[in-house]
């Protein structure tokens, strides 16, 4: 893609870049979206599958859809995108991922500041003594995981429907889109709240935001630069001119 050089500009003069990501920057891994055609949510109901009140009423459901969901996500690698993100580090001062991913790619891709806003799919804690366990170590009595301390049982540490998300996360993830100088939207439908206000915060404070999609989202008409394309393919782009900018 011929990159318009104002963009190029704001890309040559920033510090700090926030990568806002969703679903469709790990589709290129293999991930199902939860939108759209394929999209999970097409295919699974999400009042049976995620939120509290159906895994009390259905645990071994719940986790057999999360065992399911953890094989995929285990199988798959990060893929260019994720790898681009991660490869910005060398260029910029600050750069900082927010992700309402459960996936664990970019921090397989290398990125070391990731601010999880739904939680991690290798996590899990107890819901009587909040004991946290990775996955690896889950004890199934009966196809559910129960605590080894006091027996409650075991959920994925993922933020279900209708459940508050963690909140030193949201803040110190809002703390820095504020101070960023371009917001990359990368791979959201950017219609799920809180999450989204996260670039809008960026966007309040003077943030350049900057959207990479393969279709058009119910933000695209109040980004600066809206770039149509996979992220997979966009992101390594982005990246080698930042380069030639930076580095000459
Ligand atoms: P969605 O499934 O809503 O949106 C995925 C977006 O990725 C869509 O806008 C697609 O057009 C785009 N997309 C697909 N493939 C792409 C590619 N290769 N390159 C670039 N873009 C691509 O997923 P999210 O926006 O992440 O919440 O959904 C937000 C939240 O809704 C999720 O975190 C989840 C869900 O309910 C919880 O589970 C709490």
């Amino acid at each position: 893609m011929e990159f318009e050089k104002k963009f190029l500009d704001i890309l040559e003069s920033a510090d700090s870049l926030v990568f806002f990501t969703g679903a469709g920057i790990s589709a290129e891994s293999g991930i199902s979206t939860f939108r759209g055609e394929d999209g999970l949510w097409k295919k699974f109901k999400p009042e049976e599958l995620a939120n509290f009140d159906a895994f009390l009423r259905n645990p071994e459901l719940v986790w057999e859809w999360y065992k399911f969901r953890r094989d995929v996500v285990l199988n798959a690698e990060p893929n260019p995108g994720h790898k681009a993100i991660a490869g910005m580090e060398k260029l910029y001062d600050q750069v900082s991922v927010v992700t309402q991913n459960i996936d664990n790619l970019h921090r397989r891709a290398g990125s070391s500041n990731i601010f999880e806003l739904h939680g991690n799919i290798e996590k899990n804690y107890c819901i009587e003594c909040h004991s946290y366990f990775n996955s690896n170590e889950l004890e199934y009595v009966n196809k559910i995981p129960r605590c080894n301390l006091c027996n409650g049982l075991v959920r994925p540490d993922v933020v279900w429907f209708g459940e508050n998300l963690p909140h030193d996360i949201f803040s110190a993830a809002e703390k820095t889109a504020e101070s960023s100088d371009i917001c990359f939207l990368v791979g959201t439908s950017a219609i799920v709240y809180p999450a989204i206000y996260i670039p809008l915060s960026a966007r309040e404070t003077g943030a350049t935001l900057v959207e990479i999609n393969i279709e058009k989202t119910e933000i695209s008409g109040e980004v600066n630069f809206c770039f149509t394309g996979k992220s997979g393919e966009l992101l390594p782009q982005i990246l080698q001119e930042a380069e030639k900018l930076k580095h000459g």
